[in-house]
């Protein structure tokens, strides 16, 4: 039998995972259509997908995922069969501030393109995927005991954003359980790599230390986080979204776990040597400020089941990863200057008087 089409729905493509995943499908299966669906927040930008605007097999739709009719409308006028779920309000300090646009945008956005998926599929499922892309941070916090999340650990969010983000899986597992959607929900570490929005720590830091800013580290830097290069996470969304079980989970991760304060040291060895300056310069940028609230100790996740079922592994050494990153930031300093003036620059400034006050 011959197999319909692929249209593939991309959600929050504009963002930073979003347009690499963009990219990876895109370039790799030009007999497939992608609708990249994003609103265009903050954090969006289609400077990241300029290499690939022009394609034949790619869409850019700007809509919002919590209007429902809208939503709805596209899945039929472009006959969606596959959903890779992306587009969220992502960062932690942002959702402390600002819980109601989090639960706005990752719960009832997701739920609107749930109900869009069941509406039109109407119940024939053959061959049609609803992926959600979601983090370990649903998962809580560890002590530093050597343990690791698994598929098994109980949800246990704490921030705004894990909360909500742990609210959106729950959702889409019940749309499976209820309706048998065929649903896959992934849950993945701290991501790092090009295109990725310099709030975040890594690219704030190098931003920083470009520009002679001090650097920000909350508490005693003693939390930990795992980090996954982000265009591993790509390959792995690409693998599971072609051979991922429906109604399964899988944890994605690098065992790659830092201390926030040893990785802190790393960036700015690493931007300094880039920039041809002694080590040391920039290590008096270092500014221990008030930890965040509800700081979670240490994540880090146990990626066996990926590994041991479909083969995936982090391609990446860390080492290489950071450099590639810092590079990537060096020669992109364009794509900074244009992000970090006009909205941002405000939000910017806020945190910036908050930290240091
Ligand atoms: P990001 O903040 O860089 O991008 C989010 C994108 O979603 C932006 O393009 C934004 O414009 C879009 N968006 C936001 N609200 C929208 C709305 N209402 N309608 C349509 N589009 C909207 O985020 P990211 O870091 O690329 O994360 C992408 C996904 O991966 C999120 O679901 C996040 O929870 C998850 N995740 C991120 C990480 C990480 O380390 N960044 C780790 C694990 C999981
Ligand atoms: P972040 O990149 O915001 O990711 P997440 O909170 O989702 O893990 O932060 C990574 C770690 O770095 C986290 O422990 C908080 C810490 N951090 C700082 O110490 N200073 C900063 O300015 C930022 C943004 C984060």
């Amino acid at each position: 039998m011959v197999q319909p089409k692929r249209n593939i729905l991309i959600t929050g493509g504009a963002g930073f995972i979003g347009s690499h995943v963009v990219r990876l499908f895109v370039n790799k299966y030009p007999e497939y259509h992608i609708y990249n669906l994003d609103k265009l927040t903050y954090a969006g930008n289609l400077e990241n997908l300029k290499d690939i605007e022009d394609k034949p097999n790619y869409t850019f739709i700007k809509e919002d995922i919590c209007n429902y009719e809208a939503i709805l409308e596209i899945f039929q006028k472009y006959n969606i069969n596959g959903v890779i779920h992306l587009a969220a309000e992502s960062h932690v300090d942002r959702s402390i501030k600002d819980p109601f646009t989090f639960a706005q945008t990752n719960v009832m956005g997701t739920l609107s393109l749930l109900q869009a998926a069941k509406v039109c599929w109407d119940g024939k499922y053959e061959g049609k995927r609803f992926y959600h892309i979601s983090t370990d941070e649903v998962y809580g916090s560890l002590e530093f005991d050597g343990t690791f999340f698994t598929e098994e650990t109980k949800y246990d969010p704490h921030s705004p954003y894990s909360a909500s983000k742990a609210s959106s899986d729950h959702f889409v597992r019940a749309y499976h359980d209820t309706y048998g959607l065929p649903t896959i929900v992934t849950n993945c570490s701290n991501n790092y790599g090009p295109y990725q929005f310099p709030e975040k720590l890594i690219p704030l830091f190098i931003n920083n230390i470009l520009e002679g800013k001090p650097l920000p580290v909350y508490g005693k830097g003693e939390n930990v986080r795992d980090w996954l290069y982000v265009e591993d996470h790509a390959r792995a969304i690409d693998l599971i979204f072609h051979e991922g079980k429906i109604a399964d989970t899988y944890n994605i991760g690098g065992f790659n776990e830092w201390k926030n304060i040893d990785l802190i040291k790393v960036i700015i060895k690493t931007v300094d040597r880039l920039l041809g300056k002694p080590e040391g310069t920039s290590d008096h940028l270092i500014t221990y400020v008030t930890d965040r609230a509800g700081h979670d100790l240490r994540y880090a996740i146990d990626s066996n089941k990926l590994k041991n079922e479909l083969g995936w592994e982090p391609s990446l050494q860390f080492e290489e990863g950071i450099e590639k990153t810092v590079r990537w930031y060096l020669d992109n300093q364009k794509w900074i200057k244009n992000i970090t003036s006009g909205g941002y620059e405000s939000y910017y400034n806020t945190i910036y008087k908050y930290l240091f006050k």
